[in-house]
């Protein structure tokens, strides 16, 4: 099924008008030998949204991430984030996207030989070499605290921390460079109820604070109800649809259908509508 237009064309959650789009997808083909994932995808992310991004397991939501990020060359297609394309060869327009773009990749991918004050300072070293040992350090202290960790998690191994922590400890790396742009995928999947719900509020709350952008995939109900401004559904090899929540739920798509009106997808919906009530 093609991308629905109407759907596509239906204005942001908060705001009258609809502010720039900061990633531009046009005609996205990936293909992988004989297997089709992306087939003329189309998707604009505006700024200052979160946008979910769901669809099911192998409907190529990090292989779109991996695009929008640079890390796969698409088979044919367009793709614009923050006005540069991400496969391009100038190394003006890598570093401005390098720097412009925080990363939480699906498994972490945290350095485990280095402490959570090394791994944020990597980006760090890397970008900003003639920073003084003292004013980085300094820098990574206060990402890790902005991602919600204790000071003394700067000292530890990857390996020493919880899950949990290490979410968070990626996503202070994420914001090393303070981009204005985040990726994350499933940054709350493995995590417990409690720990997914304060991490999506943490998410929220730099979102509003620093005004990022955030390409969010996630496979988590409360996350989409809680936390994003609209949400863009990969499936058949497109998205079929991206909107305000409350248009994607009368979305007449059957994996729509089943994901949102499935009994997990109501639970989401009625709490919610709980906790609105209740603020
Ligand atoms: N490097 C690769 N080589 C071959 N096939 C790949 C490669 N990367 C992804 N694929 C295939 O592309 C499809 C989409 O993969 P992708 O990782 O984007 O799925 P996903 O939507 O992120 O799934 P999940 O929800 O399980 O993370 C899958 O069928 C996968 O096997
Ligand atoms: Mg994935």
């Amino acid at each position: 099924m093609a991308a629905d237009p109407d759907l596509q064309r239906q204005p942001p959650a908060r705001g009258q008008d609809r502010p720039p789009a900061l990633i531009r997808v046009r005609g996205l083909v990936n293909r992988f030998g004989r297997q089709t994932v992306h087939e003329g995808l189309d998707l604009d992310v505006y700024q200052g949204e979160i946008i979910g991004v769901v669809g099911g397991s192998g409907s190529g939501k990090s292989v779109l991430m991996r695009s929008l990020i640079g890390l796969r060359r698409p088979d044919a297609g367009e793709i614009s984030v923050l006005g540069v394309d991400p496969r391009s060869d100038d190394p003006a327009d890598r570093l401005h996207l390098e720097r412009s773009t925080g990363v939480l990749f699906q498994d972490g991918a945290l350095f485990s030989s280095l402490t959570v004050g090394e791994n944020v300072e990597v980006p760090l070293k890397e970008h900003h070499p003639d920073l003084p040992d003292s004013l980085r350090y300094e820098l990574s202290l206060l990402k890790v605290r902005l991602a919600g960790l204790p000071a003394d998690a700067l000292d530890k191994l990857p390996s020493q921390l919880s899950g949990g922590m290490r979410k968070r400890a990626a996503l202070a790396r994420a914001l090393a460079l303070d981009p204005p742009m985040l990726f994350l995928d499933e940054p709350t999947a493995g995590l417990d109820p409690i720990g997914a719900a304060a991490f999506d509020r943490l998410i929220r709350t730099l979102q509003q604070a620093l005004g990022l952008t955030v390409f969010l995939i996630t496979h988590d109900l409360d996350t989409l109800y809680t936390i994003c401004d609209r949400v863009a559904v990969l499936a058949d090899r497109n998205v079929v649809a991206a909107a305000p929540l409350a248009e994607i739920e009368r979305h007449d798509h059957p994996w729509i259908r089943e994901y949102f009106h499935g009994p997990r997808g109501r639970a989401a919906a009625r709490a919610a509508e709980g906790a609105a009530q209740e603020s």
